[in-house]
């Protein structure tokens, strides 16, 4: 189950022949893809919802099967904590024994590069509200959602970044500015 989707095509890539795979985004999004006209699939649904919402719920629970593993990509770091509370708890109410895969930044990490970052010249409103300085503080924010892991998104591929970033890269701040955790709803 993929949420805040966007345009990613990670079911047609994952895709084992039995998979069943819900990608949830917001409704004006959805919109805009479905005029993609993707290739339909009655394994695959497209789903408008806000994740805030507990709407969606039903619908996973439906096409559920045995094992459900949750991936978030791009979509915590713009939610302020309370937000992050708000989808712990109904996906810790909703799916105890599942697990989920999401990309967190530590709040640390960002402000050290908040002058330097790309995102910070683009005109948006979406600025980055909140994350985990460490992975395992997430039960902090919900005592059944349980540390499993945590991977850097950059480990590996320092060299590929711009010279002023590199420079400034020490190993916390490789390990802290864009993650995966891993984590299982108790
Ligand atoms: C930075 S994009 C990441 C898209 C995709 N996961 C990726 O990695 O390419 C963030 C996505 O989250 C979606 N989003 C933001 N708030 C949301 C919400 N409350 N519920 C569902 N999706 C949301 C946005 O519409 C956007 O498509």
């Amino acid at each position: 189950m993929n949420l805040g989707a966007g345009l990613d095509t990670r079911f047609y890539r994952l895709d084992n022949g039995t998979i069943a795979w819900i990608d949830i985004d917001l409704p004006e999004v959805v919109a805009s893809r479905q005029k993609l006209q993707e290739p339909a699939n009655p394994r695959r649904l497209l789903l408008a919802a806000s994740v805030l919402e507990d709407g969606w719920v039903p619908h996973v629970k439906r096409l559920a099967r045995s094992r459900v593993l949750f991936v978030a990509e791009g979509l915590f770091p713009y939610f302020t904590e309370s937000q992050h509370r708000a989808v712990f708890a109904e996906l810790s109410d909703n799916f105890p024994g599942q697990e989920m895969l999401f990309h967190t930044s530590a709040p640390s990490a960002l402000r050290e590069f908040a002058h330097l970052s790309v995102l910070s010249k683009l005109r948006t409103r979406a600025d980055m509200q909140w994350g985990l300085e460490e992975g395992a503080d997430v039960s902090s924010l919900n005592p059944r959602v349980c540390f499993v892991a945590e991977y850097s998104l950059l480990d590996g591929y320092e060299d590929s970044l711009p010279e002023p970033i590199r420079r400034r890269l020490t190993p916390d701040l490789i390990r802290k500015v864009a993650k995966i955790v891993r984590v299982r709803f108790e």
